[in-house]
Parts: C-alpha cells; structure tokens; sequence
C-alpha cells in the first residue's frame, strides 16, 4: 500500500518585515540577516491572528487543493509548540471551525519543531495499520516564531502553517515504512517555559545540537536502510529538504550530511539539492514545525528539473531534542499539482510593513490571550475574536463564536 502526502496548503500572515530594514532599524548591516542568516523577508502575525486561524486557513488549502470534504477525515494532528491553552489542544478548535466529522480523533502534538514529523509518523502509520479504514489523515504544522525585540533571535522569527492531507494513493510524495533514522538527547538548546510567550535560546550551542542530530541522524537511518548498490548514499536523494530555521542553518546542514557520507567537496551538491527549497522560507521565515515542510513545498513548485519517481531525503530537527532523517518518493505530476495550488501567489499577496509597525503588532500580541483581539482590516474572514471569561472566540465564514 502506498502511503503519503496527497495535498499540501500553507497559510501565512497578510503582512511581512523586509529584514534589510530591520537590520538598519537594529545598527546591523544588512547582509549578516540576508545573506549571514539567509533570509529576507520574514512573516509578521497581526493582532487577531493565531495558532488556530493559521492552522484553518492551511487546512482549507490543502483539502481544496485535494477536492477533499472534511467529512472524509479521521485524524488530525496538530504539532505545534506555540499552542493557545494548556489543556484544550488547537486540533479541537480546527475540528469545530472546519466541521471535521465526530467520530475523528482529533490531539496537539509537542516537541519543538519536531511535532508537525511526530504527527506525519503518526499519520503515516495509522493509514499502514488498517487503523484508517479507508479515511484520510489532517496534520497540520502550525506555528508563531517569536524571541523578542532586539535579540539575536529576533530576524530568525516568522510565523505560519503548513497542513498536509495524509492518505493512501498519495499524489505529491509516498513514504515506506521503516526508513527512518531517529536521533534524540536532552538539552537546553532552545526552550518556552511556561510563563514565557517568547522563546528562550541558547542560539550557537542550538546550531551545535542541530549538527549533532544530523550526524546522529544519519548514523541510525545507515542502520535502518539498506545502502545504495552503488555510491554515495547521499547521491541516492535527488532533492533534500532540511529544518529552515534560517537558510544558513539549512547549508551547514547539508554541509554536514556530506562531510559525513564522505563527501571532500560538500557544498557542490548545495545547489542542486538544497537551494530551491530555501526560496519560499527565505521570504518567510522560521515557522518552527511546519518550516520543513514549507522547505518541501518549496522544492517541489520551483525545481525545474522533473523529480518523478525521484527520492527526496527530509531532515526534521526539533530542540530539546528529537530529529529524524528519512525519504520519500516523488509521486508524478507532485510538481505541477503544487505550483497550480496557489501556495506562490500566496506570499505575492502579503503588505509590507515599516518597523515600526511590526514592534507595534509584536507588543500588541503580548496579552492577547488574556482580552478582546484587536482587529484589523487585513485578517480576511476567519479571525482571532479574543478572550472573554478565559473562553477563546473566534469568527469564521462558517460558525461565528
Ligand atoms: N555579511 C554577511 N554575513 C555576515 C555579516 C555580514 N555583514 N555579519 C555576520 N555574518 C554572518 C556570520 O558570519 C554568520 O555566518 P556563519 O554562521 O556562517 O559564520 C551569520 O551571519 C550569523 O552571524 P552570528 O552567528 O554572529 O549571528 P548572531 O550571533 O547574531 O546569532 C543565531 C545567530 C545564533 C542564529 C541567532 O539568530 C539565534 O539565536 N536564532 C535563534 C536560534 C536558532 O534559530 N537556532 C537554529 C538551530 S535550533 C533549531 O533549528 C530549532 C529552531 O527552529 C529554533
């Protein structure tokens, strides 16, 4: 039985941050983000915006990019680590606000930046299982990056949600059971504790622990999968899409995956496999779970060569930390059926904001979870309506409260 990713939808803010901008706003040259960092623009949430209305919006997307009702799902999985309540996952929000049938199991999964590939595994082998019964799964990446003004985090924030339609007969990328290499350890490389709205980090020891998963990684997926008849096993992926904090992260990645497959000249293989799928989260930025997945979707609408029946390794990084390598096959036509979904045009639609602005939204958010949302005139239909009697409100196209 083949299993997969059958539709992908994205959903991002209406607004942006040029981050040539913000670097002149914070006495920084402008290349250390752009080029130092690798990103250009990053996403910016308004003030009725949040996990939930992100993760609606992408789900939306990808059931209409499928022809798929609602009413066929019987699983959804959000990962998230920027949830909205302790108890109440943002999956039970997604339920009521997309009318996802009764009888479908619906939970939040957490690690980091890892939970939205917790939530894939999840999916995957509930459809292997028989588990599914001819269903399809939802699960949805959905995440708001956020670290504070004028910290070293700040140009690494972004915020967005990739939601992917999990099913059999996928038509974007198939996956086989067991080539996977996992790799976890504890460490305090990047954290939110519980009173904290802003993410703690210890910024280059998390680099260090990203290149330690990656080693850690591939030293499991070897023992797991059988190698090449012949070759590098990493000449074995036409394409591999990385975790994007920020794009340099991605290149010291793969810089790193090569060295260790042996690989004397490891950025050589940058462009070819790497580079088209860093465009759409430079203009975007880190959205934590679903930053992988967007990396994927990148790759798949601007590769111009045909990947048909091509192998795609993924590399899911979260802090704390979990990680996994593994592959996938590219599905015919995946390419045209993500290029004509809209996902490009989506990031042409967004307003620029001055920063000034943006430092405004970012403090406007700060006690949005305890009040009436301010609203704003871009947040389209679906909206973030606020906090009344520690209930939260939202009005949707479909179901007002
Ligand atoms: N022109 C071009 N490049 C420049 C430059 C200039 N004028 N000035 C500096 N640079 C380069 C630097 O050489 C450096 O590149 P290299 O890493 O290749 O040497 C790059 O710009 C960044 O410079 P610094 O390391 O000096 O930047 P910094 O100290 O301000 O912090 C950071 C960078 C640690 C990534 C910080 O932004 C941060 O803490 N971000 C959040 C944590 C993060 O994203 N970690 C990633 C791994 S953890 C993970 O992946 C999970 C997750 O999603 C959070």
């Amino acid at each position: 039985m083949k299993v997969g990713i059958d539709a992908i939808g994205l959903a991002v803010p209406p607004t942006y941050l040029e981050l040539a901008e913000l670097a002149r706003a914070r006495a920084v040259a402008p290349e250390k983000y752009t080029e130092g960092l690798g990103t250009v623009r990053m996403s910016v949430p308004l003030a009725d915006e949040d996990t939930v209305t992100l993760s609606v919006r992408a789900a939306g997307q990808a059931l209409a990019s499928a022809g798929v009702d609602a009413k066929q799902i019987g699983l959804c999985i959000v990962g998230t680590e920027t949830a909205v309540d302790h108890s109440k996952p943002v999956s039970s929000y997604v339920q009521g606000l997309i009318g996802l049938p009764s009888h479908c199991r619906v939970f939040e999964a957490k690690h980091a930046c890892y939970g939205g590939t917790a939530g894939l595994q999840t999916a995957l082998d509930w459809i292997r299982s028989g588990s599914a019964a001819g269903r399809k799964a939802l699960v949805i990446c959905a995440d708001i990056a956020r670290y504070g003004l004028k910290t070293p985090g700040e140009p690494t924030q972004g915020a967005g949600a990739v939601a992917l339609l999990v099913s059999e007969s996928p038509r974007l990328v198939s996956f086989e059971t067991g080539r996977v290499g996992t790799w976890s350890s504890d460490v305090h490389d990047f954290w939110r504790p519980l009173y904290s709205k802003d993410a703690v980090v210890d910024g280059h020891y998390s680099v260090t622990c990203y290149l330690q998963a990656v080693e850690g990684a591939l030293a499991d997926y070897r023992k797991k999968v059988p190698a090449p008849r012949s070759g590098r096993l990493t000449d074995s992926f036409a394409a591999i899409a990385y975790h994007v904090p920020y794009g340099k992260m991605a290149r010291k990645a793969h810089r790193q995956l090569r060295a260790l497959d042996g690989d004397a000249e490891p950025d050589e293989s940058f462009e070819r496999q790497v580079a088209a799928g860093l465009t759409l989260p430079s203009q975007v930025g880190n959205i934590y779970t679903g930053s992988l997945y967007l990396s994927l979707a990148s790759l798949l609408a601007l590769r111009q060569d045909k990947l048909d029946g091509k192998q795609v390794a993924l590399f899911s990084y979260g802090s704390g930390c979990c990680a996994e390598l593994f592959d996938g096959t590219v599905e015919p036509g995946a390419q045209e059926r993500v290029r004509s979904s809209g996902i490009l045009e989506l990031l042409e639609q967004r307003r620029k904001l001055e920063v000034p602005d943006y430092e405004a939204v970012f403090e406007a958010r700060e006690d949005m979870d305890q009040r009436p949302a301010r609203a704003t005139t871009d947040s389209g239909p679906l909206r973030y309506l606020g906090v009344q009697h520690h209930r939260r409100y939202y009005m949707s196209p479909k179901r007002q409260g």
